[in-house]
């Protein structure tokens, strides 16, 4: 049985796992929009995974008999200057994510809610490879420069979003 502040920190996290999932949808349709096919494989990718992490916090709330409240999504902004603007945005993203993953472990710990702290480890241990995944990205795209996005595009469509 899950405590209530517990269950109210995961039931947070559906939200923003969800918003996630709709603001690298965002992101994507607007990099097809703009002829960048490979941006655009990559961040679907993204948001598909980010749908999984989602329904990973559904299924565990409900499972220790807690109930999985599915929320509203406020609405993702829907255009950027340019696809560095974009990558910052998605690792600022991903960092705040991070903090909020980290925030439900020391809240289980604090509630001496053993399951919990288990369970969430495999978040702590993805959101290390989510950072790094997207970093490789923004690294890359320094590399190549603004004159050469065309190459980039190519390039990312061999990166795969992390898992
Ligand atoms: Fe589900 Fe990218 O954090």
């Amino acid at each position: 049985m899950l405590k209530p502040k517990v269950e109210k920190i995961l039931v947070e996290q559906i939200q923003k796992e969800g918003y996630s999932s709709f603001l690298y949808l965002s992101m994507a349709s607007w990099a097809e929009s703009k002829g960048m096919a490979g941006v655009a494989q990559w961040l679907y990718a993204q948001a598909e995974e980010e749908k999984m992490h989602m329904l990973k916090f559904v299924e565990y709330i409900n499972e220790r008999n807690g109930r999985a409240i599915i929320p509203a999504i406020e609405k993702s902004p829907e255009n950027w200057k340019d696809i560095f603007v974009l990558f910052d945005e998605v690792l600022a993203h991903e960092q705040y994510i991070s903090a909020s993953i980290n925030d439900i472990l020391a809240l289980a710990v604090k509630e001496n809610d053993y399951a919990t702290q288990n369970w969430i480890q495999w978040f702590v241990t993805e959101q290390v490879e989510e950072e790094s995944s997207v970093q490789t990205v923004i690294d890359k795209l320094n590399l190549i420069g603004k004159n050469n996005l065309y190459i980039f595009d190519r390039d990312i469509m061999n990166l795969r979003a992390a898992e």
